[in-house]
């Protein structure tokens, strides 16, 4: 009986969602939409972002010590909502962890191999993510004769930092990022960094209709929901909170993190409030 009221209560704590930056709020928004009674408490590392450029050691020690600021927060589960701290960081911290845990690339990389008609699958990230070869590794241990191309954009994450979301030059670096993939047949093309959804009408433009886009923020909220449903957790008491159910906290640039925020999410964002992230 006591199991049964405890987990119903922690049914009602929020999720934590936590990136190197803004990022992660495009897995944000898609929670928001496809599981809207859950709590969130978004953490954006923008004063160490990128990720995409630093060693597994230092990504890895960034997400502990984000992990054990959510767990002060009293999350029921943690979503790692950047793929390069997926990619390095997941495995180790999950050990550590007595909640569920989830990143972004496992979701991306199932979708990817139910979605290919001719095995040929692109792939693209920061050069950590493309450099761990993690969406390789995962697509080939569900399906061994899929080949997969890989392919590193860092220039994009600038790009939609800048706003450049359709301009032309996004176009002429998308394009140049993206012929190898396309020549080489892909029929579909996964956007493996957290920014990239923001540029995906670039992006399909570039590699026409015959390639479908996986967005892995997509795939990742819908991997929640049954998670928490399978747990027990999926909160069910609490409806229409609106903004309300929404924390945000950064390590840096609050004011320009609310106003990128503000430019991607249905809710306007009051607040972002700053943390001393070192002191985890
Ligand atoms: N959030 C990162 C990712 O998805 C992109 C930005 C960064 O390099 O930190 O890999």
């Amino acid at each position: 009986m006591e199991i049964i009221k405890n987990r119903e209560e922690l049914s009602s704590a929020p999720v934590g969602v936590f990136d190197s930056g803004v990022g992660g709020l495009t897995v944000a928004r898609e929670i928001m939409r496809q599981i809207p009674n859950e709590k969130i408490v978004y953490f954006g590392d923008t004063a160490r972002v990128p990720y995409g450029s630093k060693s597994k050691e230092t990504v890895t020690k960034y997400s502990k010590q984000i992990v054990r600021f959510l767990q002060e927060q009293h999350v029921k589960a943690i979503v790692a909502a950047c793929n390069t701290a997926s990619a390095y960081a997941l495995d180790e911290v999950e050990k550590e962890l007595d909640i569920p845990m989830i990143g972004v690339v496992k979701p991306g990389a199932k979708v990817a191999v139910e979605t290919t008609q001719n095995g040929r699958i692109g792939v693209i990230g920061t050069e950590g993510t493309i450099g761990s070869h993690i969406y390789s590794t995962y697509i080939n241990e569900m399906s061994r004769n899929t080949k997969v191309l890989e392919k590193a954009c860092p220039l994009f994450v600038p790009l939609v930092e800048e706003g450049l979301w359709q301009d032309p030059v996004t176009d002429e670096i998308a394009k140049r990022y993206l012929s190898a993939l396309i020549d080489s047949g892909i029929d579909t093309l996964i956007l493996g960094c957290t920014h990239y959804p923001l540029i995906r009408s670039t992006v399909g433009k570039i590699v026409g209709e015959g390639v479908t886009l996986v967005n892995p923020a997509y795939e990742t909220a819908r991997e929640l929901k049954g998670l928490l449903e399978k747990e027990g957790l999926l909160n069910k008491s609490e409806q229409g909170l609106g903004s309300n159910q929404y924390r945000f906290y950064v390590s840096d640039m609050a004011d320009k993190f609310r106003t990128f925020a503000n430019s991607i999410l249905k809710y306007g964002i009051l607040s972002a409030k700053t943390i001393n992230i070192e002191n985890y």
